[in-house]
């Protein structure tokens, strides 16, 4: 089972249709109930799709102990949701817009780590991804919040490879860069140059289903040309 949070739009909703295209069974959340309805519609049971915001623990724990219960811990875990500031220098970001991108993307990873990795550790199979950037690695103005979370999801990252058994990897994951609503909101009209999500999909899924306990604390790319320049 392939665990996506954040599947309502962009990457993870790409993602997530093709795992199931290739058989595969996907557990999904996002914050819209409208787009979360209109997914299990479209990828009807065993896949599972579920109205959570991983930045509020409580919904995070919800979510873990009926899934867990249900259908055992996750083969693979994207912790995939994210959000990005407003294009601003870092003195003009409000502490609610700085504490609303930390909550989603650092702590929100954190609240699913927090739930589902115990029962994986437990089997002692699996493997997390936790989904980084280029601006994990690198910097940009007017991203600070954005580049911030991500350099902190690769330390976060490279910490939890180091406690993980043998058998299981942690990797941090930048996806390239992909037309997706986060792109065009930090890009504006240039984003269309670069790779649909479903473009993309195509060649991240099938990178994705190889990684395995040699992966574990490697900083990886998804390989697709375009998308990483
Ligand atoms: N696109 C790129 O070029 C690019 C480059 C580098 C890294 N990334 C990373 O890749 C991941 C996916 O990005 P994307 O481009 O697909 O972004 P996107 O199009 O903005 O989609 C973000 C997804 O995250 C969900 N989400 C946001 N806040 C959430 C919360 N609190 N709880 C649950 N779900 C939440 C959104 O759904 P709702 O709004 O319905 O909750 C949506 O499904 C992110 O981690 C991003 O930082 C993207």
């Amino acid at each position: 089972m392939i665990l996506i949070t954040g599947a309502t739009r962009g990457l993870g909703c790409a993602m997530a249709g093709e795992f199931i295209r290739l058989g595969h069974t996907v557990v999904g959340c996002g914050r819209s109930e409208t787009e979360i309805a209109h997914l299990q519609k479209q990828f009807p049971p065993p896949s599972h799709f579920a109205t959570v915001d991983v930045s509020t623990d409580k919904q995070v724990a919800a979510w873990a102990k009926g899934i867990l219960e249900t259908r055992g811990a996750p083969d693979l875990l994207l912790n995939n949701a994210g959000r990005i500031n407003r294009n601003a220098p870092l003195w003009q970001i409000s502490a609610k817009e700085f504490s609303d991108v930390v909550d989603v993307n650092l702590k929100g990873s954190a609240n699913v780590i927090h739930h589902f990795v115990p029962a994986m550790v437990a089997r002692g199979t699996g493997v997390i991804v936790n989904f980084s950037s280029g601006w994990g690695r690198s910097t940009a103005a007017e991203v600070a919040p954005y580049c911030a979370t991500k350099w902190a999801i690769e330390g976060l990252t490279q910490a939890l490879a180091q406690e993980l058994p043998p058998g299981m990897a942690a990797v941090p994951l930048n996806p390239g860069i992909i037309n997706t609503d986060m792109l065009r909101s930090c890009f504006g009209g240039s984003a269309s140059g670069y790779p649909s999500p479903l473009e993309w999909a195509k060649a991240a899924v099938p990178f994705l289903l190889k990684l395995g306990p040699s992966d574990n604390g490697r900083p990886l790319t998804v390989p697709i040309r375009g998308a990483n320049d």
